[in-house]
């Protein structure tokens, strides 16, 4: 497939990168308006530009990756240049309707809501799409799904998606970096420290997914009685883990919102 993406940022690069080294046959073109900054992925296969419609008469996907204040002139821009396409949305925020209402209702609207392990091909891509569209987003889906996971959610989740999923990764690299802090009080160098705890969240998230189970069955197996580790954790929970966690959840969340 063809797929143009508008947005050469922080997540439009991110995409570009995941689609180019973990999907097969996909052609990409990533534009922004400061082209040079991106020119360096022309080396990955990608093609970097400024002007939003080149070649997008061609593209079998549009992703939009802008901020929200930046989507609708986008999508004035590429209007008059497409016909019934199929655009992706990762702009938080912004409605099917919305989107819909400002580039005509013949294209289909899926909104996505990425993270940065895209990149990676690590993704939570969390997608809705109206009943009418449903044919166009399995394009979408596929896509997606060879990035990660790419659950299908209502779109009245899409600011808790946001949340839980793309603000998920700066809350799960906050956790990583505590642990790295306290590896170097009791002994270890940063980069040592770092490597540990990265390690070891990333094993703790693969058993979760491999085994579906509850955490708490995990922890289970790691915790003796009267050991190191549920006094270490029980600590943790006197001293507000869980709850500061849930609270900074739902800030965020409330903060989307307004
Ligand atoms: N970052 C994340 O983890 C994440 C996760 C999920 C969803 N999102 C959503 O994805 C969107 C982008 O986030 P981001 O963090 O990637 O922001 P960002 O780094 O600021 O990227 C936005 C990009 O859009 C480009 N741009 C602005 N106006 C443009 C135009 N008219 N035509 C083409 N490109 C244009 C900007 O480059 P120029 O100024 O050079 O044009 C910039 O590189 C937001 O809506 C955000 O809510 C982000």
């Amino acid at each position: 497939m063809n797929i143009h993406i508008i947005g050469g940022g922080n997540l439009g690069v991110a995409i570009a990168l995941g689609i180019s080294k973990y999907t097969i046959g996909n052609q990409v073109v990533l534009t922004r308006r400061n082209a040079a900054a991106i020119a360096y992925l022309e080396e990955e296969g990608i093609k970097v530009s400024s002007d939003n419609t080149q070649d997008i008469e061609q593209a079998d996907i549009i992703i939009l990756t802008v901020k929200p204040y930046q989507v609708e002139s986008v999508l004035q821009e590429i209007a008059p240049k497409i016909q019934q396409k199929t655009i992706a949305s990762a702009v938080s925020g912004v409605s099917v309707e919305t989107l819909s209402a400002a580039v005509g209702i013949s294209h289909a609207i899926v909104r996505i809501m990425p993270n940065i392990a895209i990149q990676f091909g690590e993704s939570a891509t969390c997608i809705a799409f109206e009943g009418k569209d449903k044919e166009a987003a399995q394009k979408v889906i596929s896509i997606f799904q060879q990035l990660g996971t790419a659950p299908v959610i209502e779109e009245k989740l899409m600011d808790a998606a946001t949340v839980l999923g793309a603000c998920g990764t700066a809350y799960a690299l906050r956790y990583i970096r505590a642990s790295m802090q306290a590896g170097i009080e009791i002994g270890f160098d940063s980069q040592t420290a770092l490597a540990i705890a990265a390690q070891t969240a990333k094993g703790a998230a693969r058993m979760l997914l491999e085994e579906k189970i509850h955490p708490e069955q995990l922890i289970d197996r790691v915790t003796t009685p009267q050991g190191c580790t549920i006094v270490g954790l029980n600590e943790m929970e006197h001293q507000g883990f869980s709850s500061s966690l849930i609270k900074g959840i739902k800030t965020s969340l409330q903060k989307i919102k307004e």
